[in-house]
């Protein structure tokens, strides 16, 4: 497969764009918070850059920012009701400054839409692709009281906008490559709150990657909620069309000391192609997150996942005949409508005979709107939820235990990301399988590759050396 030479041409960006926040007291101070996914968090990157233009400067408490933006998440209801608790924190800040502007963003903004006004803290309601409109909704938030604008689009990219980098590592950084989601899976609130499925242009992703590789970053994770129906047609000649493997080769392509990941892959759509482009270059690290969601055909079936058991397991397969190294992840919901003790233990053998490197795992939460809401009951008590999740997660922490044991004794590359939380003179990085090494730091420094080797582990953790 050759790179798309058109997309290639003049674009090797390698003038110093900073893409940090700029910090400036004498601005407006907006704070801004994060729930939820990647993709929001890559999102608050896009508004931060759309608020700096417009004046503001980045600030790290509520106590001094003039607007505080809250990027919610909608998921679960657990996570609302998280959303909720800080809105009371910052009702009781505007009492102190009733001149404060409060704004929620995000997929809760989508979702909630007016009602969130009803809690007298919010003036503004931006949904996820309402972003540019920010400044406007800000400035007459301030002398015209509540504003919103909730309006979904079906282009919408943000190609054109440079993230600005609020992580503090300055090593790996996520590009959007995509918004929106066309799967109606029917637990899922999220393609009532993103929208219709937009596959963002190939040049601005280009673009932004080699921004970040000329800011010296090592690591790029190209996100969208489904990348296997990544499919960039170009507008004036519909015969040039870009697809996920294609877009991955080229990303891999602008530099090979740049390691390349992604999330999400849905099993329904993740073709050979992918896999072949993957085992082809030494920088797409060989990682898959495929979500299972549940390993009962029935129960896929009511989620409206569109594969079985045995076509997930088939997937499974294939990538560990195409790359035997590749570490498998998975997102799995238990106590879905309907869901008897036959189903749940057809997921825990599922969990069984896949071995994953790594699971996160939730109880179903009935989310208002979607089709499971209206077509189904929500039937799986509490009491049964919480016992079926707690025992798949003894289950994996198990695996992942002896997953990470078979690493022990063996060497592998890390990109050092950070300092430990326990020991400063420890560092902590990623293999290539995205399993985490904590080693000391012999002199070595964030940003930098090093070969270490494993010499004992816990289910979370490679505890290992520089060799
Ligand atoms: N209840 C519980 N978990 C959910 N997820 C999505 N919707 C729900 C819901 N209504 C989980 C899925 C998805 C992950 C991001 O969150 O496992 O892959
Ligand atoms: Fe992300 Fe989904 Fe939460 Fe929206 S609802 S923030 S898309 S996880």
């Amino acid at each position: 497969m050759k790179p798309n030479l058109k997309i290639f041409d003049g674009l090797k960006h390698q003038e110093f764009v900073s893409l940090r926040p700029l910090i400036d007291e004498t601005k407006a101070q907006v704070y801004i918070e994060t729930y939820g996914c990647q993709m929001n968090v890559n999102d608050s990157e896009v508004v931060l850059s759309i608020l700096q233009d417009a004046g503001y400067s980045l600030c790290d408490s509520i106590e001094k920012a003039d607007l505080i933006l809250v990027n919610t998440c909608s998921i679960r209801d657990n996570a609302e009701q998280r959303i909720h608790g800080r809105l009371d924190v910052f009702r009781i800040e505007k009492q102190k400054r009733p001149a404060l502007i409060i704004g929620v963003i995000g997929c809760m903004a989508e979702r909630m839409k007016e009602d969130l006004f009803n809690n007298r803290v919010v003036d503004i309601v931006a949904g996820p692709d309402a972003y540019r409109d920010l400044p406007r909704l800000v400035a007459a938030a301030k002398t015209g009281g509540k504003q919103i604008n909730t309006i979904l689009s079906h282009e919408e990219t943000y190609a054109d906008i440079n993230p600005v980098r609020m992580d503090r590592n300055g090593v790996s950084a996520y590009i959007s490559i995509m918004r929106g989601c066309n799967n109606v899976c029917s637990y899922c609130i999220v393609p009532y709150t993103r929208g219709a499925e937009r596959s963002r242009e190939p040049k601005s992703i280009i673009r932004e990657a080699e921004l970040l590789v000329a800011n010296g970053y090592k690591e790029i994770n190209l996100l969208g909620q489904n990348v296997d129906s990544y499919l960039w047609v170009n507008p004036d000649d519909p015969t040039d069309t870009v697809n996920f493997a294609r877009l991955l080769e080229m990303v891999a392509l602008i530099d090979p000391s740049v390691r390349v990941r992604f999330s999400t892959s849905h099993p329904k759509d993740m073709g050979n192609g992918v896999l072949y482009t993957m085992a082809m270059y030494g920088n797409i690290c060989p990682h898959i997150h495929l979500p299972v969601q549940s390993g009962s055909s029935p129960v896929l079936e009511r989620m409206n996942r569109k594969y079985t058991r045995e076509s997930y397991l088939e997937r499974v397969a294939m990538i560990r005949k195409i790359m035997p190294d590749c570490a498998i992840t998975t997102d799995v919901i238990v106590g879905f409508c309907g869901e008897t003790q036959q189903d749940y233990e057809l997921t825990l053998s599922l969990f069984e005979e896949v071995r994953y490197d790594g699971a996160y795992m939730f109880y179903y939460s009935e989310r208002p709107g979607t089709k499971a809401s209206r077509s189904f009951k929500d039937d799986v008590s509490l009491e049964v939820k919480t016992e079926r999740l707690n025992g798949i997660i003894a289950l994996q922490n198990g695996i992942s235990l002896e997953n990470n044991r078979k690493c022990i004794g063996k060497e592998y590359e890390v990109l050092i990301e950070g300092t430990s939380k326990r020991c400063e003179e420890e560092l902590v990085g990623r293999t290539p399988q995205n399993k985490t090494c904590v080693f000391p730091a012999k002199g070595h420094k964030i940003g930098e590759y090093v070969r270490v080797k494993v010499l004992s582990c816990t289910s979370a953790t490679l505890l290992s050396e520089i060799v």
